[in-house]
């Protein structure tokens, strides 16, 4: 058993509930390699801001559940060595599918677990959602529950709709499992295709595709029933237009990929809403940096020379993301 305060991380209580009052959102930025981690970490760091690391069931088995945790015990003393005296690191299990999985990842020293079970009946979800909180709390570990369907797949369910959340439902379910904070459905979805392009219109200005806006009628009723309880989205990368264009440019074939816009998520990040997720953007940073490299430098074969600018690129990306979508930027504890 390690507990996850040894390593120096941090579970969610403090951060979202200085989220939900100071009208920002917390990046969930999710990882599977050293380059991913790597650039997450600099950009914490260098905005100041609060993180969670997020591991899928999927990061778990490619990367190795015990190299994973020593990644993040890394992570604590890489973001000291970079000037950052208290940083504030959470490693989260992303999409918990079942007890077992979230009891081995509190075993293993994380400090926050999601227990997904929005595909099961709703009396089977609460049931499962307490089972984990109940066993994730001897040891100060925050949990995660989910309500509402998001339309596409995680990890291995998929889903061909969404499923709003049911404000109705979402008393019960917070009062009956005890969970600390609640993902919600409301138009994101997971992946770099959130839209059809029949679904979306034309803006005359830029000629992009613009989505229809996400379902901000349910969010606040979820949050006129839970006043001041922590939400959160899942699916929210914006699938930044350039990334796409410089993939397709560079012989790769992304079609119609269409993201959440960043307006909505500024929107979002106001509101009781504290942890935004964010895990394709950073896939597309990397593929359109390797990409360029390969394109440009076909003799290269040392992976550095790759890799290392799809870091800086993902970099990028994340500070970004905190200093203009998010605004976590400066909202650490002690600096
Ligand atoms: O929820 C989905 C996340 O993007 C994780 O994706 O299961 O392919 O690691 P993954
Ligand atoms: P994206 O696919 O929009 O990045 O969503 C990631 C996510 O929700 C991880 O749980
Ligand atoms: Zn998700």
């Amino acid at each position: 058993m390690v507990n996850y305060k040894d390593l120096g991380l941090v579970n969610t209580k403090d951060m979202f509930a200085r989220a939900i009052k100071g009208g920002y959102a917390i990046p969930a930025f999710n990882f599977n390699n050293m380059e991913q981690l790597q650039a997450i970490i600099k950009a914490a760091v260098e905005t100041k801001s609060p993180v969670i690391l997020q591991v899928s069931k999927g990061a778990r088995n490619y990367a190795n559940q015990t190299l994973l945790r020593y990644m993040a015990e890394g992570a604590v003393a890489y973001a000291k060595e970079l000037g950052c005296e208290h940083p504030e690191i959470v490693l989260h299990l992303d999409h918990g599918d079942s007890f077992e999985l979230c009891k081995s990842c509190v075993d293993l020293g994380f400090s926050s677990v999601m227990i997904d079970g929005s595909h099961l009946p709703y009396e089977e979800n609460v049931a499962l959602t307490k089972k984990v909180v109940e066993y994730a709390h001897q040891f100060d570990v925050t949990v995660e529950g989910e309500l509402g369907v998001l339309a596409g797949v995680e990890d291995e369910v998929s889903a061909e709709h969404h499923t709003y959340t049911n404000p109705e439902e979402v008393i019960d379910f917070a009062t009956r499992t005890g969970c600390d904070s609640l993902a919600i459905s409301i138009g994101t979805s997971h992946g770099a295709y959130k839209f059809k392009p029949e679904q979306c219109h034309v803006d005359p200005a830029t000629g992009r595709l613009v989505p229809p806006p996400l379902a901000f009628d349910v969010l606040d009723a979820v949050m006129e029933k839970l006043p001041g309880f922590p939400i959160v989205l899942h699916g929210s990368s914006s699938v930044p237009q350039e990334y796409v264009d410089m993939i397709n440019q560079y012989g790769g074939k992304l079609e119609a990929a269409i993201g959440i816009p960043e307006e909505e998520l500024r929107k979002a990040a106001k509101s009781a809403v504290c942890k935004i997720n964010i895990d394709s953007d950073s896939r597309l940073a990397m593929t359109a940096a390797v990409r360029r490299v390969f394109a440009e430098k076909p003799a290269e074969f040392d992976p550095r020379k790759y890799l290392g600018p799809a870091r800086d690129e993902m970099e990028k990306m994340y500070k970004h993301k905190i200093l203009n979508v998010l605004g976590s930027d400066g909202k650490l504890a002690q600096c």
